[in-house]
């Protein structure tokens, strides 16, 4: 029997592509996931450094779980509690989970701030937080305000079963992509031509792809902006605690314990354990709103996507235990802190920079304009290529975060064992050495940490027709192309 595809049959979402996942950064996973790095079994594959994930400290997590075997309903020792937990299922949660998570988001705050515990609505993974959100405060044509760059999931996230749209803030390399009031005020202005209907503004703080905080004057800004136009400021935190140097983060309750005017029903933090403590498996998402209404809506809503109880029994047990996270935050940081001094520092020798005002994070925003043929989009996709297929790393073009500034790269550091990033720096530096060799004067042989000589319009082609690439391509990858 023959199968046809008939969009017809299916709903307007379902046949849509709102999804989002024709952009080169799903592209990158797929190119990665045809063939990928393997210590042994294929050293020459795909590196995967697309992927936001915080693998640095699962030793730590898995010593507590073996001193600790009653947080799990599946060990002798906790299998008294597996009716209990197993045929409970209230959408309030756990009073100890959310007791547990409330205090945790103090501690990554550096207990500056207080959390009620009565307004944590779970949801699956910060994913599930946004979506819930973009419902209970717009409707289909709406729109969001969002400072690029960000995060390529909330196309999806906020649009895709919403209907909600989302407005860009364009920021700007030459400020280091600061959010200023004067961007968001051509965007407001932009939607209101457009005849759209601005309901909030969602920002991400510690910033997705850029690894930066705001300052208190820029979130004071932010704050009065909103409220001065009476829209939502949706705060997504979910980096929090990778603030890995000085300065400190600042989160935006912090922002409202000030003396600043804001009306609170405006004010929605949506936080998660998927990086922090580096479980996105667990699908640990938070909405905190300052708004009854959002409250008790939301809470209504997290039946679609409740955090299963086993999870919560365990996460309650963990995060209440205050000296294991008060060390794990610790060591996570300087972790982190270790892994983007080791990376940014070999990327230096090779005359590759970071933008400087990073200090949070599981990945660094690299800046690879001067290797572009031309400073356009286009020569940005055409170098991400060679780097995909060639250089055989996946990480993220700047405009798949709808970057307008051509030649920045998202680099995810923690994802991956000390092995596999030695592999993928040096991979880094053949590629940037062997493009300088290449066309450097014979003569002169010390070259001088300056890439301008990449600037030949020739090079990439060179490189892509090189017949000593390391590896062919996958197939996949070569049709894709
Ligand atoms: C800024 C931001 N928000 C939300 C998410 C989704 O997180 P979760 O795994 O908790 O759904 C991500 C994941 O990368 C992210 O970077």
């Amino acid at each position: 029997m023959v199968f046809k595809l008939n969009s017809h049959l299916l709903s307007r979402i379902a046949s849509s592509n709102g999804h989002g996942e024709d952009s080169p950064y799903f592209d990158g996973w797929k190119a990665y996931d045809t063939d990928p790095h393997h210590p042994t079994d294929n050293p020459n594959g795909v590196i995967q450094m697309g992927l936001a994930e915080n693998q640095l400290c699962f030793d730590l997590i898995q010593d507590w779980l073996k001193k600790n075997p009653k947080a799990s309903i599946c060990s002798p020792e906790g299998l008294n509690e597996f009716r209990e937990t197993a045929i409970f299922q209230d959408y309030h949660g756990l009073p100890e989970f959310r007791n547990a998570v409330a205090n945790f988001m103090e501690k990554v705050r550096g207990n500056r701030v207080t959390f009620d515990p009565d307004r944590i609505v779970m949801s699956g993974g910060a994913t599930g937080a946004h979506e819930t959100l973009a419902f209970c405060l717009a409707d289909p044509g709406e729109a969001f305000l969002v400072p690029t760059p960000y995060y390529p999931g909330f196309d999806r996230d906020l649009r895709w079963r919403t209907g909600v749209k989302l407005i860009p803030v364009h920021s700007d390399s030459s400020n280091n992509f600061m959010v200023t009031r004067e961007a968001l005020e051509n965007a407001y202005e932009r939607a209101r031509l457009d005849n759209i209907k601005v309901k909030g503004l969602l920002i991400t703080n510690p910033s997705n792809p850029l690894g930066t905080i705001l300052d208190r004057e820029t979130l004071r800004s932010i704050v009065r902006f909103i409220n001065e136009k009476n829209i939502h400021l949706v705060c997504d935190e979910i980096y929090a605690a990778t603030v890995f140097s000085q300065p400190d983060f600042i989160s935006i309750a912090e922002i409202l314990q000030e003396d600043i005017e804001c009306n609170l029903d405006l004010v929605h933090i949506v936080y998660s354990l998927s990086k922090d403590m580096g479980f996105p498996g667990l699908r640990v998402g938070i909405i905190y709103s300052y708004n009854d209404s959002v409250v008790s809506c939301a809470r209504k809503m997290s039946s679609f996507g409740l955090v299963s109880t086993q999870t919560q029994y365990l996460i309650a047990s963990m995060l209440s235990d205050s000296e294991f996270v008060e060390m794990f935050i610790r060591e996570s940081k300087s972790r982190l802190a270790a892994r983007y001094r080791v990376f940014t520092r070999g990327l230096h020798q090779v005359g590759i920079e970071c933008l400087k005002t990073s200090n949070a994070g599981l990945f660094l925003w690299m800046d690879l304009s001067r290797l572009l043929k031309e400073q356009t989009l286009e020569a940005e996709m055409e170098l991400w290529r060679v780097i995909i297929h060639e250089v055989k790393l996946n990480v993220s073009p700047g405009c798949s975060f709808h970057c307008l500034n051509p030649g920045w790269f998202r680099v995810c550091f923690a994802n991956m064992d000390d092995d596999t990033m030695q592999v993928a720096l040096s991979r880094i530096k053949t590629f940037v050495n062997k493009e300088v060799d290449t066309k450097k004067p014979k003569k002169n042989l010390r070259w001088q940490g300056s890439l301008k000589l990449l600037n030949s319009p020739r090079i990439y082609d060179d490189f892509i027709n090189s017949p000593h690439s390391p590896i062919p391509q996958s197939p996949l990858v070569r049709a894709r192309t």
